[in-house]
């Protein structure tokens, strides 16, 4: 007997809704100037922050992925027994095992929903939304859930004033679907890796390099650390770059983009990325100055910011871009369908 095989359809994936959670509690650069010798007129002309929101003790990135993911389900009237898998992207799992995604898919009730997480520290939405989107183009899944999400003020030093004034806690969600007669949904994406610059942001010690000891604790290698000029050069340079690279190869430029939606790392990263590309700021979305650095949450995040703003709209050509430790580069080309 001949084995029968299922041909598996080539579909188009749409992001088809958007969900946020932020948790309540705030942190503003006058709280900051307070703890560490910072000002908040030096924070908001360098980084363009003003304040940024900080979760509850006993609050993780599993908490907030599962807001953001209700929020994105309800939004679309889909129940979580309906989805197919679920992706996190994110760089403050709650612990290193189990995935959040798997802490997300229980606290959700996903019943049916496989997962996993995805580290790629701030281009961890652009790169799982890629993935997601591969399971939903080969045929494989009808709902995919994309989740970018970090509980930074768990690995941000409050003693370095170099660090400690970008991040905040928040994640987004989004719900990836196979598009329906005439729509395009995610067209292109171009990703690049640059292990080299590894040094230039990581969180040096929890890993099976340096596991956590006395040592690693006192000598404080649990937080961040970051060379920020190095980071702010090559994320200058290497937005742009992703940028251009995806609107060249599908023959576009930066005026025929209706929403220009960046990892929200620096507001002077993300202007000068715009104008080099010959976005005007209208085409912008920026909400770094209210949720500061949320590494995976930022994209997902600035998407609700959009929607609230009312700029997005069906048929928009919305371009995405991140840059973050490793360092990874993302930009993903799409065209917006609700
Ligand atoms: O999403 C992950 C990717 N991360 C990024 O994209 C971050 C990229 N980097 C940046 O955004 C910027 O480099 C920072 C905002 C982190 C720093 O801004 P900068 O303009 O590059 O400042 P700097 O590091 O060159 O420091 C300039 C001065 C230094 O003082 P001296 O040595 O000139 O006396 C710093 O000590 O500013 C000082 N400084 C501060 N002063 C007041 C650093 N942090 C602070 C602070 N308040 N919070």
């Amino acid at each position: 007997m001949s084995l029968q095989l299922k041909p598996r359809v080539a579909v188009r994936a749409k992001i088809s809704s958007v969900g946020t959670y932020l948790p309540p509690r705030l942190l503003t650069n006058a709280d900051l100037e307070k703890t560490v010798d910072t000002t908040d007129q030096w924070i908001l002309e360098r980084t363009g922050i003003r304040e940024r929101h900080i979760v509850e003790p006993g609050q993780a990135t599993s908490d907030m992925a599962t807001e953001a993911a209700r929020d994105c389900l309800a939004k679309r009237g889909v129940d979580p027994s309906e989805v197919d898998c679920i992706i996190v992207g994110t760089v403050t799992p709650d612990m290193l095992f189990p995935s959040t995604a798997c802490l997300v898919q229980d606290k959700l009730g996903a019943s049916k929903a496989w997962g996993f997480d995805l580290s790629a520290a701030c281009s961890a939405f652009t790169y799982s939304l890629q993935v997601g989107a591969k399971l939903v183009e080969s045929g494989a899944h009808k709902k995919v859930l994309v989740i970018g999400g970090d509980t930074m003020s768990s690995i941000v030093d409050y003693t370095d004033r170099s660090t400690c004034i970008l991040f905040g806690d928040g994640a987004g969600a989004v719900l990836l679907e196979p598009c329906e007669e005439g729509e395009v949904g995610l067209i292109d994406f171009y990703h690049e890796v640059d292990g080299s610059g590894g040094s230039a942001l990581c969180m040096p010690a929890g890993g099976s390099l340096h596991p956590p000891s006395l040592e690693t604790v006192t000598n404080r290698q649990h937080y961040i650390k970051q060379d920020g000029q190095t980071v702010y050069k090559f994320a200058v340079r290497k937005m742009m770059e992703a940028s251009e690279r995806v609107l060249t190869a599908n023959g576009i430029t930066g005026a025929d983009i209706a929403a220009f939606i960046p990892h929200q790392a620096n507001k002077r990263i993300i202007l000068s990325t715009a104008e080099r590309l010959g976005l005007p700021e209208d085409r912008v979305v920026i909400n770094i100055d209210r949720y500061g650095n949320t590494t995976g949450g930022t994209i997902p995040l600035a998407m609700g910011t959009a929607i609230e703003e009312g700029r997005l709209k069906k048929g928009d050509l919305v371009l995405l871009a991140s840059v973050g430790a490793g360092f990874t580069v993302g930009a993903t080309l799409l065209r917006w369908e609700f």
